[in-house]
């Protein structure tokens, strides 16, 4: 097959990480004979410095027009880099908000999977981390409190800032019926987490969430509350299959996952509308404090790289392939920094590329 991948290597970790990812799909193209033609545009930080703004129209026009983005990630140290002084609408992130809304990638996926070889990379007891555990966080990824009308404003001399969170029946609708559907192909069970006791947007979740599960009597449903989601996340992570949540909560739940997992440098991401196209990204950011060490974890970018092949380009073999592969170099015990633990051998980002590739 033939497949055109639009290419955001971003800022910080980005570049590196995502050059891993495309060393992996090159050999894939090359043993399953496909051809993988690859466009770069900018988003975020680098984007300022050459055009003055986050996105530009060109850009999106460009990923529009391919069969799926590949993201590294965006965004530079938010107290220290020249990029945090320009208004809210001009900073690298409002380039991710912007392609993700232009995109109409409603559906954010984020799998968080305990690998048994890496169960000592996890930081819970024994007994928890023994039991393994395999989730999958279907996350709202075009509304709530990231797209509401955002002001601040001196009222009675003093600044008043405002966020808004809205929330309609028919985006709720949208990403449940895709959190039951991902549900009915795993063990049938959906936890949907908001904030029913205090939040009119939750308690509108929670009825949507409830009538769309009629559709899908064999899944077991459960709700709860995000403060409580966020203990048992830590304390048993086993009993999660489907997590579906609001925007927000599950931007901040999912890094939650992936400490869980060993490291937020595991935890890929796919961000998909109710076609094929799709945008994947690692959940994590640029890792200012790492960048430009050769050292950072590309297995979260490669797996999104996976995640692509088999939701854009229906190639499972060439998914499984990639998957295979890593878990191979975890089980023979190669670490980047960030999960590595005495007895390990310690590998750069590179290298790490390199075995994967060498595994396939
Ligand atoms: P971060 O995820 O970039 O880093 C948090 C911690 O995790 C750091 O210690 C970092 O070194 C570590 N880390 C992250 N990825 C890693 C990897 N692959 N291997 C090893 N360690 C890794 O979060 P932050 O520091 O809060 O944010 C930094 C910047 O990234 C901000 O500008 C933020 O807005 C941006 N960001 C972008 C995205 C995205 O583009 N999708 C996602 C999250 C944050
Ligand atoms: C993520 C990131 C983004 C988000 C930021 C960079 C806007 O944290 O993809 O998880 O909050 O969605
Ligand atoms: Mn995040």
């Amino acid at each position: 097959m033939e497949k055109n991948i639009t290419v955001i290597k971003g800022d910080g970790i980005g570049p590196e990480v995502v050059n891993e990812a495309i060393k992996v799909l090159d050999a894939v193209a090359k043993k399953y004979h496909h051809t993988f033609h690859y466009t770069d545009i900018l988003m975020g930080g680098c984007s300022i410095d050459a055009y003055g703004v986050p996105l530009t129209d060109e850009a999106i026009a460009t990923a529009q027009s391919g069969d799926a983005v590949l993201l590294g990630s965006i965004g530079g140290n938010t107290t220290t880099s020249p990029w945090y002084k320009l208004p809210p609408d001009h900073r690298p992130e409002a380039g991710l908000l912007k392609i993700r809304k232009a995109l109409g990638l409603f559906a954010n996926l984020r799998p968080a999977y305990l690998y048994p070889e890496l169960a000592e990379a996890c930081p819970l007891k024994e007994s928890t981390s023994a039991k393994g555990f395999d989730m999958v966080i279907v996350r709202e990824l075009t509304g709530g409190l990231y797209f509401g009308e955002h002001t601040t404003k001196e009222i009675n001399g003093e600044l008043v800032a405002h966020d808004n969170l809205v929330y309609s029946e028919s985006e709720i609708r949208r990403i449940a019926k895709r959190g039951f559907e991902i549900a009915m192909k795993r063990r049938k069970k959906v936890t949907s987490v908001d904030k029913a006791n205090v939040l009119d947007s939750s308690r509108l979740w929670r009825k949507v969430v409830s009538e769309v599960a009629q559709d899908y009597p064999e899944v077991e449903v459960e709700n709860m509350l995000v403060d409580n989601a966020a203990m048992q996340l830590v304390k048993d992570p086993a009993q999660f299959d489907v997590v579906l949540t609001e925007n927000m909560f599950g931007d901040i739940l999912s890094d939650e996952a992936s400490m869980v997992t060993g490291s937020i440098g595991m935890l890929a991401s796919a961000s998909l509308r109710a076609d094929s196209f799709g945008m994947y990204e690692p959940s994590g950011g640029s890792a200012p404090d790492i960048a430009g060490k050769n050292i950072a974890n590309p297995i979260a970018q490669i797996l999104s790289a996976a995640m692509m092949l088999r939701y854009s380009f229906n190639m499972d073999e060439e998914a499984d392939a990639i998957e295979a592969a890593i878990k191979q170099v975890i089980a023979e015990g190669y670490r980047t920094f960030d999960i590595y633990k005495e007895g390990n051998h310690k590998v750069s980002t590179s290298e790490m590329g390199d075995l994967i590739v060498n595994r396939l």
